[in-house]
Formats: structure tokens, sequence, C-alpha cells
């Protein structure tokens, strides 16, 4: 049984792992070693081709390279802005100079890999995109605002291979509520198209910080047969407002749930 008075936290060794995400101090399990093991389980040693919305300082490539995966490609989308718009300037960094260096140093490690670095937001690099062009595993962790969340999931959603799946970063997490909702209208939304789900959580502190909060990756695997529902990506993109969003789901709903 724990200790009743377990903080300050034991700082476990996995602190000293490459694999520990760069603005935590403390992960159990590590967070890239628990994605890592989700994408094992699922692909096993299937070649893959995978996509990251939101890459930041490129430590996902290095774990998921650095394992027994087949990666076929392994392409990263990322804008590294550091202006006023985007919600990552004050956390992330501070001005566009700093962000420019961040994506500097993850372009270099992208080309040690020799895959290509997309610097651009979700939604420029969906517009370059052939129509047919799709994933075996996209991660989604961009902007984690709620309307481009929900325009990440219900637009990669379609993009993903027969038999592959789309991972959802940060659900549950205290410091993103955006993206825990943008989860559940994805899923109220997409359930019909949707043959299984999953998640795995994990615990993590980030510097400065004494209490140690969490997060969920939650996975979907899309069905074989898919209807599109694609009117969702479409309306967000055109900046319809999130309450007659909100409407049409509640007219949808009872016929949503009625598909095969
Ligand atoms: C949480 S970090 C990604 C962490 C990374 N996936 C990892 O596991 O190490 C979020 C990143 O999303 C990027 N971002 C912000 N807006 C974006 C957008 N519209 N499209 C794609 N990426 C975006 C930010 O620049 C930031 O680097």
């Amino acid at each position: 049984m724990d200790d009743l008075w377990n903080l300050p936290i034991k700082l476990l060794d996995i602190s000293k792992s490459e694999d520990l995400y760069p603005n935590h101090i403390y992960e159990k399990p590590g967070r890239y070693q628990t994605m890592r093991s989700i994408v094992a389980k699922h692909f096993g040693t299937r070649p893959i081709k995978i996509l990251e919305i939101g890459v930041f300082r490129a430590g996902l490539i290095k774990a998921m390279y650095n394992s027994e995966l087949k990666i076929t490609t392994y392409e990263g989308v990322d804008p590294y802005m550091g202006n006023e718009s985007d919600p990552y300037t004050g956390a992330y960094w501070n001005d566009s100079n700093e962000s420019n260096g961040v994506y500097l140093s993850s372009k270099a490690i992208f080309d040690k890999y020799s895959q290509p670095l997309h610097r651009k937001t979700s939604t420029e690099f969906h517009k370059t995109l052939p129509g047919h062009d799709k994933y075996d595993l996209i991660v989604v962790d961009g902007d984690h605002t709620y309307r481009q969340a929900l325009w990440d999931m219900a637009t990669w959603f379609y993009r993903i291979e027969k038999g592959g799946m789309m991972i959802v970063d940060d659900y549950a997490n205290s410091d993103t509520p955006q993206v825990t909702k943008a989860v559940t209208d994805f899923i109220r939304l997409h359930r019909p198209n949707i043959k299984r789900m999953g998640y795995r959580s994990i615990e993590f502190l980030n510097r400065g910080k004494e209490i140690p909060t969490a997060l969920t990756f939650v996975y979907f695997e899309p069905k074989d047969e898919i209807k599109r529902i694609e009117f969702v990506s479409e309306a967000l993109s055109k900046n319809i407002s999130l309450r007659l969003l909100r409407r049409v789901f509640k007219v949808l709903k009872p016929f949503l749930e009625k598909l095969p």
C-alpha cells in the first residue's frame, strides 16, 4: 500500500531516460514509452507510415525509431510560429526567434532519419495532401484549443488506413480541458465509424510544480467501411459558430446512432 504522505514524490530513474518529455521532470509510466508500447501492441512488426501533428522538440520520432517498429515513413507537421496567434507562445517559447531555434534543432533530428518535417499548421498541410493519401498511424498533438483539436480529429481520422490507428494526446489533462471536450464531441459524432477505442493514462510532474497531474492517450481504429461525416471538419474550418455546431450535433445524434 502507498504511503499516505507521499509528497514530494520520489523521482524515479525514468527522469534520466532519453524518453522523458522535455517539460516533465517525472513520468510514470514514461510518456514516450507508453505511446510506443500502444503502437507496438497494435502494429507488431508490420511496416507503418506515420504522421505526427504537433512535433515540438521531435522527441517522439526518436522514441519511435528507437524500437522494433518497422517505420516506412514518418512525417511531422508543426508551424513553430512563436507569434501572438500561437497558443504555445509564452509556454514553449517567447517569440518567433525562439520557436525558429526549436524548429531548426527538430528539423536536424528529422533529417537524421531522412524524414520530412513540414513547417505548416495541420490545416495548411492537409490542403497540400492528395485526397487519397493515408497513414497507418496518426498522432494528434497540435493546437489544443477546442475548435482546432476537434477539426484535427474529425479530419485525420479519415486519413487512417484500414487496420490503422489515430492516437490523441492530452485527454483529461487538467492543463488542456478543451482537448477533453473535443475528444468527447468527436466520439459522440463519429461513433458509427469507430471500430475500437482504447486508452492509457500516465502521471507526470511539470517543472516548477510539486504535485503530479495526469493525462490520457485515447486511440481509435476506424471501421473498414466508413460513412464520411465530413461536414464537421468543413464547418469548423469555415468558422461556423460552436453553438450552431452543437445544435447540429443534437439534431443529428439520433440518426447517427441508427447508422449500421
Ligand atoms: C504538445 S506539443 C507536441 C509534442 C510532441 N507531439 C511530442 O510528443 O513530443 C504541441 C506542438 O503543436 C504545435 N502546433 C501548434 N499549432 C499547431 C497547428 N495548428 N498544427 C500543427 N501543430 C501545431 C506547436 O508548435 C507545438 O510544437
